[in-house]
């Protein structure tokens, strides 16, 4: 019986340590694949449970960490056939190139992809008449919920089958029959005990479990930081809001009057590169790509012309993702709040590369940003800069917080609580740690 319970211990452990790299598989599926691949449906990318068998199949299980990683390159070896063949199926669109995935995060992306079950037949059905339904994962979550379940419910039967036994032999070999009025939890309570190394293990591996799931749910765990996804275009921020001065309204110009900052459409690229057409520079091939996005031709004469064609629009893959269900608003932090693209996104007009999620320790680097240790993007990193960022009321510069200190001078006791207690009035004083304020 002991034995058994050794087992069982050993299995928890396993599905606990299972469940931790799920975790991570699943966190970067939602980040990196997700807006592309769904589980178990083929959507603008092939359905991902399933994918590996798929490359296994065609005798180059190898290789699909390397169609992950840089898609592009492995076509362009001419290495892999189910790399050929899947690229042509989807009518030559591309995927994302993901360079900075090892080849164990790829792996844990693919184990969560099969690891999920899936859903039942009815809902399948009408997730496929639905073409708005939700995108694979959100849906699929909690698959090693139920497997714990199982687990608890398979372990209290141990002990009290066990339990059982030792009743049957207590009445046997003492002939006492007031071991038969035992109560069941009582039963428990003494085997528990009798075996209390492992029930202590596995209390404690079921708490960690717990804990470890409530505080990556709430907190994440930091795989948006660094995010940098492939763009149409090698569009370098220095160039652009760096050296030549560029306002970060003329491309995103819905910044202070919307929930979205917004990203340019081509006709505004093309604003200044109808001139400049990088002739004779190192990045003549980049603006050639807005030229076709744009159905521009230079053939048509010096000076260009449109083609007949509509062209193909610059689609840009969005890097800073927040789940369906966090409201986050543009124009109330940078005018409203007064915070600082650079607080947020970093220093642009030093970004060379395409823009990426800026890690924590790179923000902090930053003259004039407050300090913040959660990772960028999480609900820990939003809710430690609300109870940190100061907002100035009644100087007249800001007609919204105005407004709040007319009120609060009526009140003369809610006043004095936020005001005059440490002399400071934070955003979460406002209400910025109210779960409706950023949850629909
Ligand atoms: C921008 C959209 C996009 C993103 C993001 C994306 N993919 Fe893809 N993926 C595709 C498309 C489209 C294909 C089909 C092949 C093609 O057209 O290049 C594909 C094909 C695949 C395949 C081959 C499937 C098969 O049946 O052979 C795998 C595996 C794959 N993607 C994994 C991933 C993983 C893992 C991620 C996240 C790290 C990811 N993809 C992110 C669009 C995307
Ligand atoms: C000439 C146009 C232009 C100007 C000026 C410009 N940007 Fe951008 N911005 C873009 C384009 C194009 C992209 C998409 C490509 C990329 O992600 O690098 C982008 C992307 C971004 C992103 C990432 C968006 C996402 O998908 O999450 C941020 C953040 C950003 N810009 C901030 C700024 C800031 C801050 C400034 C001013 C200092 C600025 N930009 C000035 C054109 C511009
Ligand atoms: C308080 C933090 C914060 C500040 C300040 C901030 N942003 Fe953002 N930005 C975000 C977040 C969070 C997202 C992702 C939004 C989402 O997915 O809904 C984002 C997304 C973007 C995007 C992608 C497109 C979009 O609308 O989602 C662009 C472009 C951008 N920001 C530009 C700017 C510029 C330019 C400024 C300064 C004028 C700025 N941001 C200030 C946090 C901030
Ligand atoms: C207000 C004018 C202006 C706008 C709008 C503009 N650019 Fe530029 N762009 C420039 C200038 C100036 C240069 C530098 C040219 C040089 O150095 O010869 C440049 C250079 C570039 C380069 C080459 C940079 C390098 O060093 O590799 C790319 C790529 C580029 N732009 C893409 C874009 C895209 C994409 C858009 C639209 C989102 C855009 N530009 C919008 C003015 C602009
Ligand atoms: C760098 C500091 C900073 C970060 C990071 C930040 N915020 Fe804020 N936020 C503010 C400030 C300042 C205000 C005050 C503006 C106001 O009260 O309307 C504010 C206000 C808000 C409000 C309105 C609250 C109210 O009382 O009306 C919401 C909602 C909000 N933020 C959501 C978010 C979300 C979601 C994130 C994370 C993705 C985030 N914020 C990250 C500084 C920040
Ligand atoms: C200042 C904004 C803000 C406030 C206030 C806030 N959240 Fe969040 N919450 C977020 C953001 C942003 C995310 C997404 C983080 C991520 O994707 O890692 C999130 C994610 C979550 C998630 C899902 C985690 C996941 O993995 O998707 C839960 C559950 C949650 N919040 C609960 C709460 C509860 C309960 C409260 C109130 C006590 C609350 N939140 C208050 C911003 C906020």
């Amino acid at each position: 019986m002991a034995k058994s319970l050794r087992l069982f211990a050993f299995l928890c452990v396993t599905i606990f340590v299972q469940h931790t790299l799920n975790a991570q598989g699943e966190a970067l599926f939602k980040s990196k694949c997700s807006s592309c691949h769904q589980i178990h449906k083929n959507g603008t990318g092939p359905m991902l449970s399933g994918a590996r068998q798929r490359w296994i199949d065609a005798g180059e299980g190898d290789l699909i960490t390397k169609w992950v990683q840089n898609n592009a390159a492995l076509r362009a070896s001419g290495a892999s056939k189910r790399a050929a063949a899947v690229f042509k199926e989807y009518g030559g669109s591309q995927m994302s190139i993901f360079a900075d995935l090892t080849d164990d995060q790829v792996n844990q992306i693919l184990d969560y992809a099969d690891a999920q079950p899936k859903e039942d037949p009815a809902a399948a059905k009408d997730g496929a008449a639905d073409p708005n339904a939700t995108q694979g994962g959100e849906e699929e979550e909690g698959g090693l919920g139920f497997v714990w379940l199982i687990l608890a419910v398979l372990f209290i039967v141990i002990i009290l089958s066990v339990g059982g036994v030792r009743r049957q032999l207590k009445v046997a070999s003492t002939g006492d029959e007031k071991y038969n009025e035992l109560t069941y939890w009582e039963e428990f309570k003494t085997t528990a005990w009798k075996y209390r190394g492992v029930t202590g293990l596995v209390g404690l591996v079921l708490t960690i479990a717990v804990l470890v799931v409530v505080f990556k749910s709430l907190y994440s765990i930091n795989v948006m930081e660094n995010y940098q996804p492939s763009q149409p275009v090698a569009f370098p921020h220095s160039r652009h809001a760096g050296e030549n001065g560029i306002d970060c309204k003329y491309c995103h110009n819905s910044v202070t009057k919307s929930k979205h900052a917004g990203l340019p459409s081509v006709n505004v690229c093309m604003n200044c590169h109808k001139q400049i057409n990088g002739d004779g520079k190192p990045f003549a091939g980049e603006i050639k790509k807005i030229y076709a996005a744009a159905g521009w031709d230079t053939k048509f004469g010096p000076a260009g012309g449109y083609r007949n064609t509509k062209g193909k629009p610059l689609v840009w893959n969005k890097v800073h993702v927040l789940p369906d269900h966090v409201y986050f608003n543009h124009s109330q932090h940078v005018v409203v709040g007064g915070v600082d693209c650079k607080q947020c996104h970093g220093d642009m007009t030093q970004m060379k590369e395409t823009a990426k999620v800026q890690p924590i320790e790179e923000l902090n680097k930053i003259e004039g940003n407050i300090k913040l240790t959660k990772a960028t993007l999480t609900m820990g990193w939003c809710i430690e800069c609300h109870g940190a960022k100061e907002v100035t009321v009644g100087d007249g510069k800001n007609a919204y917080y105005d407004e709040i200190h007319s009120r609060l001078k009526k009140n003369k006791a809610l006043y004095r609580k936020y005001l005059t207690n440490d002399g400071k009035l934070t955003v979460n004083e406002l209400g910025g740690w109210e779960c409706a304020k950023c949850h629909y």
